[in-house]
């Protein structure tokens, strides 16, 4: 399904959203492809070549996602001069929540004493971002909310099987916050797009822990707790899916390669970055890739890309930015604003 804020039809008073603050927050451990070679038959070189990543950051035991969501989002509540007291909705993207129930969303709005606000956790694997972000965004379109705190975190280390080295070089653990708020002049979301395709579930998933093959014995034996992947199949499909779904919303808003200022796609692979990027046109210099120090951290790629694009100095207020994502189900969401803080 795709929706154009500008075409929502009836609709006479829609407020545009904005990013008003980013922060983000990785556990302090890392983990670099030197250690995964003491784990695994895989090599530095391997991993560097293959995929981009050189180490990535991990939670310690007893850490869990709600912690590293926490962290990031009293720091973009803070940066964006508010209180907790302000957050009219929690919004968490993740697909490791703590548990099962009661929500990520629930945990944190405790764990940061947002009294006012409620919230829910929205699956969507490493589309979660992109997806949170849109859903968040007409929470604000809707006057249904003035400050919606979108996070996206993760505890991939929790999911992961290290002695399957096919994932295990893959993963990493992080969390990005923003807090979106009605925009105040100019800039902010001006359009998303999302997509479902639902039948290629089998290539990426968490086979067990569900009400279909609910934990026993043998489901852990079996080590179907962990993540599964057909590696080459979600390769093609992100390649191509990320640039077909910017592509449509580049087109529908006579963007062309030349007006993008900066190309924030979902940190999987550098090379399936790099070929979308590629196909829509998109000089390498506009293109973020932090997927070296951190790995796929799934929820939370694309607030860390954009907060070390930020850092960088390479992302300012005005830019125009094109977010993507492909992931687990599989989901696939663009999202074009123009950077507002
Ligand atoms: N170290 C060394 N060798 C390895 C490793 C490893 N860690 N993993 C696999 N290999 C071997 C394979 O066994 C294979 O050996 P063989 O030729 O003897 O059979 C060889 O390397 C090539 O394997 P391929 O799977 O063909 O390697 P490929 O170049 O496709 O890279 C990878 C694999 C990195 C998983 C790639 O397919 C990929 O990134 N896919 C996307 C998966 C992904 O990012 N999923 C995350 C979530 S979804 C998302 O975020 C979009």
């Amino acid at each position: 399904m795709t929706a154009s804020i500008a075409n929502l039809p009836g609709v006479a008073t829609i407020a545009r959203a904005e990013i008003k603050s980013l922060a983000t927050y990785v556990p302090p451990r890392l983990l670099t492809n030197a250690d995964l070679e003491k784990l695994v038959d895989t090599s530095d070189e391997w991993i560097l070549q293959r995929t981009g990543i050189r180490e990535r950051h991990i939670v310690d035991p007893g850490v869990a996602t709600s912690d590293l969501a926490k962290e990031a989002a009293v720091e973009a509540i803070r940066r964006a001069g508010l209180t907790p007291a302000d957050i009219d909705l929690i919004i968490v993207g993740t697909v490791t929540p703590d548990m099962l129930f009661p929500s990520t969303a629930c945990l944190v709005q405790h764990k940061i004493a947002a009294h006012r606000a409620w919230g829910f956790d929205l699956s969507a694997a490493c589309s979660a971002f992109t997806y949170s972000l849109t859903v968040g965004s007409q929470m604000i379109a809707a006057h249904a909310a003035k400050y919606v705190l979108v996070i996206g975190a993760d505890v991939m280390s929790s999911i992961i099987d290290y002695t399957d080295r096919s994932t295990c070089v893959l993963f990493g653990d992080g969390a990005g916050a923003v807090v979106v708020s009605p925009s105040t002049d100019n800039c902010g979301l001006i359009d998303f797009a999302h997509e479902v395709d639902g039948g290629r579930g089998p290539a990426l998933c968490m086979p067990a822990g569900g009400s279909l093959r609910p934990a026993s014995h043998e489901t852990v034996d079996q080590r179907l707790h962990y993540v599964k992947q057909d590696g080459g199949t979600v390769f093609k499909f992100a390649v191509k899916k990320t640039e077909e779904i910017c592509a449509r919303v580049m087109e529908r808003n006579h963007v062309t390669p030349a007006d993008i200022d900066l190309f924030v796609s979902h940190q999987a692979n550098r090379r399936i970055i790099m070929s979308a990027a590629e196909r829509l046109g998109l000089s390498p210099e506009k293109v973020v890739i932090n997927i070296e120090n951190y790995g796929n951290t799934t929820a939370g790629t694309i607030p860390l890309a954009l907060a070390d694009a930020v850092a960088d100095g390479r992302l300012k207020k005005g830019n125009l930015v094109l977010l993507a994502s492909v992931g687990a189900g599989f989901t696939v969401g663009s999202v074009l604003l123009r950077w507002s803080i």
